[in-house]
C-alpha cells in the first residue's frame, strides 16, 4: 500500500473512533452511568492508536520527507501547525487520564473537565484530518518521489509491527465493538 493511502486508512478508523467518542460524551453528558472499561478502550485508542502509531508515523517519518524535498519552505508553517495540534490532542489525552478516577468516583466536576477534553479534542481532530487528507497529503504525493514514496512505506510497516503485528485490525475491532455497545 502507498504510505499516503496508508495514512488516509487510518484517517478512517479514527474517524470512527470520534462517533464512537461523541456517542460516549453525550451519555455521560446526559449523566448516565460510566463504565470504565469502555472509558479506558476509548483512552487506549486515541493513545496508542491515534498518537502512537498515526502521529508517529506523520511526525517521525512523513514530516521530515516533505521538508527534506520540498524546494521552498511552503509546507513548513502547515507542518508547525499540525506537529502544535498533535501535542494539544496528547494534552487532551492525558487530562482523560487525569480526571479519570475522580470522575468514576462521582466528582461532578471532574465528569465536566472529561467532557470539555473530549469537545476539545473531538473539535481540533476533524479540521486537522481534513487538512491532512486535502493539502500536504496531496502535495507530498507530487513531491515525493517513487524511491522516498517506497522507503515510507517500509518504515510504516515497521512501526506498526513495533507496537503490535495486528495492531489495525486489534484497534478496528476495539471501535467496531464500542460503536455496538
Ligand atoms: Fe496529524
Ligand atoms: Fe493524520
Amino acid at each position: 500500500m502507498q504510505p499516503l493511502e496508508h495514512l488516509v486508512k487510518e484517517h478512517r478508523l479514527i474517524a470512527k473512533a470520534v462517533s464512537a467518542s461523541e456517542a460516549f460524551r453525550n451519555e455521560i453528558n446526559a449523566g448516565g452511568p460510566i463504565r470504565p472499561r469502555r472509558y479506558w478502550k476509548l483512552v487506549d485508542f486515541w493513545s496508542t492508536y491515534a498518537d502512537i502509531v498515526h502521529h508517529g508515523k506523520e511526525e517521525q517519518l512523513l514530516f521530515p520527507a516533505i521538508v527534506e524535498q520540498s524546494v521552498s519552505s511552503e509546507y513548513n508553517a502547515t507542518i508547525d501547525k499540525l506537529v502544535e495540534e498533535h501535542m494539544y490532542l496528547l494534552g487532551y489525552i492525558s487530562d482523560l487520564r487525569r480526571w479519570a478516577r475522580p470522575m468514576f468516583t462521582g466528582d461532578r466536576a471532574a465528569r465536566e473537565r472529561v467532557i470539555r477534553c473530549l469537545d476539545g479534542y473531538l473539535e481540533l481532530i476533524d479540521p486537522h484530518i481534513k487538512l491532512e487528507d486535502t493539502e500536504l497529503f496531496p502535495a507530498a504525493a507530487d513531491m515525493l518521489s517513487k524511491k522516498e514514496l517506497n522507503k515510507l512505506a517500509k518504515e510504516f510497516k515497521a512501526l506498526d509491527a513495533r507496537v503490535s503485528p495486528n495492531v489495525h485490525s486489534y484497534y478496528r475491532d476495539i471501535i467496531d465493538n464500542l460503536m455496538k455497545e
